[in-house]
């Protein structure tokens, strides 16, 4: 790997009122830590919460309610992170009613998406089969991920553009039933929020395009090397834009601004009719593709996880590449994997400089590259030898 990519490694993670947790601290090395125990013990608990930081939000559940410990109104997830030779603490708390707090070395921060960055983390997990199967929104949610974390300051402009998608989708609503006598009026006030809509879905989708361009020959390969006998696996971007007649030539600031303005005035009479936005990267779409047939309908139950997982591969190593090694979980997956497939894994497995693998037993793991063996019993987590 290259030397000029630092690696990331968390080194200590404290978590407290943090789902079955009430006050946990830990001390991991770089490597291997196989993090196993009985069905509904914590393990996931562990990763979820070291995925959060790299995320900001759980890789199960959308809400962070359920992450607070029951009868509790906050939680903490803490961590200090290894980057190369530096140390950074980076801790959460998440809290009901209120809005999250972060800090970054115990200072803290305006808003909560500043530490993104700090803490790059790829998890795999069988939630994953989502993205593959599931309604765009999961794989336009999986691509601001590896966006945020490639360019943290991305996350300020998906705010801003959810900000101005959502008040630009309340006037439609309010002018809702407004005919073309008095379009004009109705115009002239949306014109103002189709300026900045324009400025933040232009900057998102140029992102978006460069991210799908940089991630598609990572993810065919690595799907080519797991499934080799499977049809080779595309990934396209299907902006909104392209669905209309304006469709960008280029990815462009400038090609892009303009299509986007020209499908917002063609489809203006239709968005008052039914009260929301309908061209943005909010409608965009992540196509991928087995041989000449989608992979969403087509592909088999092995093939689906062979998408996910070259999704999560490629993306770990586009952000190894561009960004800082990223540390690899991997949640309950072997179990689920053929013999090729596990032993891919295990190559990737044994190349990351800290990856975390949970299971249910000691044979889900790969076994060999282990160098810490955590058991985990009701919320008690122990170091065993193997
Ligand atoms: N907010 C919460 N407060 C208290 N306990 C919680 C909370 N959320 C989840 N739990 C408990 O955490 C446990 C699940 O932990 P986790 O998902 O980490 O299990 P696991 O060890 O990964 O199990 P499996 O092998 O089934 O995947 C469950 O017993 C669940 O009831
Ligand atoms: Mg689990």
């Amino acid at each position: 790997m290259d030397e000029a990519v630092p690696h990331l490694q968390v080194r200590q993670l404290t978590l407290q009122n943090f789902r079955n947790y009430d006050d946990l601290h830990l001390t991991f090395p770089g490597g291997v830590i196989a993090i196993v125990g009985s069905n509904g013990q914590g393990k996931t608990n562990i990763v979820e919460a070291i995925g959060y930081l790299s995320t900001l939000h759980s890789h199960r559940v959308a809400s962070d309610i359920p992450l607070i410990r029951h009868d509790h109104t906050s939680a903490v997830i803490a961590a200090e992170v290894i980057r190369g030779d530096r140390a950074l603490m980076v801790d959460i708390q998440l809290n009901t009613g209120r809005a999250n707090q972060a800090r970054i070395n115990k200072v803290a921060v305006p808003r909560t998406r500043e530490i993104l960055g700090v803490l790059t983390a790829i998890t795999f997990a069988p939630e994953d089969l989502a993205i593959v199967r599931g309604d765009p929104s999961e794989r336009r949610a999986f691509l601001n991920d590896i966006a945020t974390q490639q360019f943290p300051r991305l996350s300020g402009v998906m705010a801003d553009y959810d900000r101005v998608l959502k008040q630009r989708n309340a006037l439609l609503k309010s002018a809702g039933g407004a005919r073309r006598s008095n379009l004009e009026a109705v115009s002239a006030t949306l014109s103002v929020w189709d300026e900045q809509l324009v400025e933040f879905g232009t900057e998102l989708m140029c992102a978006r395009n460069e991210l799908i361009v940089n991630l598609a020959p990572l993810v065919a390969s690595t799907y080519a090397e797991i499934a080799p006998h499977s049809e080779p696996l595309s990934l396209s971007y299907d902006d909104s834009l392209s669905r209309s007649e304006e469709r960008p030539v280029t990815y462009d600031p400038d090609a892009v601004r303009k299509a986007f303005f020209q499908a917002l005035d063609t489809k203006r009479q239709q968005e008052l009719d039914r009260g929301i936005t309908l061209v943005g990267p909010h409608r965009d779409e992540l196509r991928l593709t087995l041989g000449r047939a989608p992979v969403k309908g087509y592909a088999s139950h092995g093939e689906s996880w062979s998408v996910a997982l070259a999704l999560r591969l490629g993306s770990y190593d586009l952000l190894a590449r561009e960004r800082a090694t990223p540390v690899l979980i991997l949640d309950d997956v072997f179990a689920e994997l053929d013999t090729r497939r596990r032993r891919h894994l295990a190559e990737r497995v044994a190349d990351a400089p800290q990856a975390f693998i949970t299971a249910a037993v000691d044979e889900d793991v790969p076994v060999d590259l282990v160098g810490c063996w955590l058991e985990v019993d009701k919320a008690e987590v122990t170091q065993r030898d193997r």
